[in-house]
């Protein structure tokens, strides 16, 4: 055993999961290039701050007790190509812009997060792809392959968990120049959403707009001080599912001698690596972060009260996030049981709706897809239920791009089947578009205000 705290972690931390199964891990074909990848991450700088971790609980915790509203977005895969100054800057835009609007909706502060600065790897339903009588390891992501159809491409590579850390640090560092630098002023996010409100020609955004347009100048009549809404908090989440990357970025905090996943400040667990004795749960228990679970309409509740016990033994609010993706046409039966047992057991979870993974389906042109209409029903039913059970639904999860992109069906603009080869640029699932999002923001602050019967 080494002396040094953090080594003696990592050797705890990879001798716990390989005595548990890990799903979803990718079969590296050199364990020496493995071991020098896992090493030269071990010794770079953490990517966040324990203190920020425990900040972002502190927020999550609110928003369990219906004092906040989280809003989750980002690509489904950010790829190492994507990490562009304007695409950063515009996914942050459009997320910016959706929670101003959701703020004036739920007039609670909205914690922003994003998918984004580690979100490399994904989880797939098949260990191969085959294409024209051709099979290849699958895509898992850029922390591990590349997405071009090429034996060569598609070979695992440890490498990519190092590109991976330095795409996300220098993800994150623009983000937190963007969102602290002037950027993310509140006043440029409304001149924005006026001009999306312009082009949209919707009476109910106009009108949801100018009435946010007079609550700032109220404000601001009031002598509230927009000096300090030029920056805000912003913080950065992924699915943690290649254990090589999550393990080494795992670091002793000097403060509380807690161990901290320093890759994000939030990470959460697939509904395919979420098993009680897998070695993602066990991971995630070790871990002080915020955390979260996404669960489908299959989800046993029984199984969801053991994961409860496992991972937030001490009911702590803010601690654990349950994200339901559970389908339009499920929501409504699949979610109340659920909650109703998860309140019985007295636990405090956050509840965030994902509304994009239980409604993707394959067009007739052979795209993966969704459609806005059924990701809003998603949205609604989510809502009614919570009103329903007196229970408080604490935010959005949504695959999103600042692009003028065609993945998801319908919206305003009324992206048909047709259209999608038009703009189909994601490597995994279909994402909003920078309008849809907008859109959805509308429509759901109008739910949360109560404007409109949800
Ligand atoms: C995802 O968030 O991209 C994802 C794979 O979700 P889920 O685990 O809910 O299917
Ligand atoms: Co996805």
């Amino acid at each position: 055993m080494s002396t040094n705290p953090n080594a003696q972690l990592h050797e705890q931390l990879d001798s716990a999961a390989a005595s548990r199964t890990a799903g979803q891990q990718p079969t590296w074909p050199d364990p020496q290039a493995l071991r020098a990848a896992v090493a030269e991450l071990a010794a770079y700088p953490p990517l966040v701050f324990a203190g920020e971790c425990d900040v972002m609980r502190e927020r999550m915790a609110a928003a369990a007790r219906g004092e906040a509203f989280v809003l989750m977005g980002g690509d489904c895969a950010e790829t190492f190509a994507g990490a562009t100054a304007n695409n950063i800057r515009d996914r942050i835009k459009t997320v910016l812009q959706m929670a101003a609007v959701l703020t004036y909706g739920a007039s609670v502060p909205v914690v922003k997060v994003g998918r984004m600065a580690g979100q490399y790897a994904k989880p797939r339903s098949a260990d191969t792809e085959t294409r024209s009588g051709q099979t290849l390891p699958a895509y898992r992501g850029d922390m591990v392959n590349d997405f071009a159809f090429e034996p060569s491409a598609r070979v695992p590579d440890p490498q990519r968990l190092v590109t991976a850390y330095h795409r996300a640090s220098a993800t994150l560092n623009l983000v937190r120049a963007f969102t602290t630098g002037g950027f993310a002023d509140l006043r440029h996010v409304h001149d924005w959403n006026k001009g999306f409100v312009e082009s949209a020609a919707n009476s109910r955004y106009e009108r949801l707009a100018h009435d946010i347009g007079k609550a700032m100048k109220f404000m601001a009549a009031c002598g509230a001080d927009f000096e300090a809404m030029r920056t805000t908090e912003f913080f950065a989440a992924h699915e943690a599912l290649l254990l090589d990357y999550e393990h080494p970025l795992t670091r002793i905090d000097s403060r509380t001698g807690l161990a901290y996943d320093t890759s994000a400040h939030f990470i959460w667990l697939g509904e395919r690596t979420r098993e009680l004795d897998g070695a993602h749960v066990d991971f995630l228990a070790r871990v002080r972060n915020p955390i979260g679970v996404k669960l489908s309409a299959k989800a046993d509740p029984d199984d969801v009260l053991r994961l409860i016990e496992r991972l937030d033994p001490d009911r702590e609010p803010g601690r654990l996030t349950l994200i339901t993706r559970m389908g339009a046409g499920r929501v409504s039966d699949a979610l109340p049981g659920l909650i109703e047992r998860v309140r019985d057991a007295g636990a405090t979870v956050t509840w965030i709706c994902d509304p994009m993974h239980g409604n993707t389906f394959e067009s007739t042109g052979g795209y993966k897809t969704r459609n806005f209409d059924d990701i809003v029903e998603e949205v609604r039913g989510f809502f009614q239920v919570h009103r329903d059970l007196g229970t408080v639904p604490g935010g959005l999860h949504v695959e999103l791009t600042g692009n003028d992109v065609t993945e998801c069906i319908g919206g305003s603009t009324k992206i048909l089947d047709a259209d999608l080869e038009k703009r189909y640029e994601t490597v995994c699932d279909p994402r909003l578009n920078h309008r849809q999002s907008l859109e959805l923001a509308f429509l759901v602050a109008e739910m949360l205000s109560g404007d409109v019967p949800a």
